[in-house]
């Protein structure tokens, strides 16, 4: 089941090739930060409303850190499931017994990023997160494919799995359970809301003449930086 290669010769080897891997090589999009918005939710809007316009693939998709009690960090790949552009909030959901549950109940801050390399940019946020209510929460749930919602209610999401047999099985019984039961949702199901206090805009250039706009939460408004890239 070992994928792959050994040897401090094939690690040059990729390490070659991934310099030679072309980055930020264009034609990038472009960012005038004088004209941008007074606060980053419509910023954030409209630059995912172009990333969808454009096709850049999964735009939806965004990394999730969070720290545990002790500080430890973790990152993970999650989707982003509501924009709240007006207040600069993003909604994701998961299973508040998974590694990023436990994380955000300890310590309840995130940051998200998100980045497109189709347009050269970068988007992250940092703020504090709330858990929704289970009403939310239950109709994040059932809005899913069956597929989606049986592959919720098959174990725990981050708790060990014993055996590849045993995830046949319990995947099977899901299946089955969606079909009796369409109303079921996981127990653990959680929708998070993550209320920017900072928000920074990161705009490539085939010329390395990157831009970077931070945003910072001041009262009812926003402080707008221009920060070195
Ligand atoms: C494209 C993609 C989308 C994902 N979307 C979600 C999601 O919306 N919610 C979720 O809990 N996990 C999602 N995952 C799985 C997470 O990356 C992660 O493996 C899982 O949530 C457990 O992480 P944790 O132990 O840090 O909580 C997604 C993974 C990928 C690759």
């Amino acid at each position: 089941m070992s994928e792959g290669t050994d040897g401090a010769a094939a690690d040059r080897e990729l390490l070659e090739r991934i310099r030679a891997a072309p980055v930020l090589a264009g034609p990038l999009l472009t960012f005038d930060p004088d004209r941008a918005p007074g606060a980053p939710g419509p910023l954030f809007a409209a630059w995912l409303d172009r990333a969808l316009a454009d096709g850049v693939p999964e735009p939806q998709i965004m990394t999730l850190s969070t720290a545990a009690a002790d500080g430890t960090p973790s990152a993970r790949v999650l989707m982003l499931r509501g924009v709240d552009s007006a207040d600069c909030a993003v909604v994701f959901a998961g299973d508040r017994r998974s590694g990023k549950g436990r994380d955000l109940a300890a310590n309840p801050v995130a940051a998200v990023s998100w980045y497109w390399p189709a347009h050269g940019r970068q988007i992250r946020m940092t703020g504090p997160v709330d858990a929704l209510d289970a009403g939310t929460a239950r109709r994040d749930y059932l809005g899913r494919s069956p597929a989606s919602r049986a592959a919720g209610l098959a174990g725990v999401t981050s708790a060990p799995l014993g055996s590849l047999a045993e995830y046949a099985r319990e995947r099977r019984a899901a299946q089955e359970r969606v079909a009796a039961e369409p109303d079921a949702v996981p127990e653990g199901h959680t929708v998070y809301r993550l209320r920017a206090r900072q928000a920074e805009f990161w705009q490539a250039d085939p010329e390395r003449g990157h831009l970077r706009l931070h945003y910072t939460r001041d009262g009812d408004g926003w402080t707008r930086t221009l920060l070195w890239p």
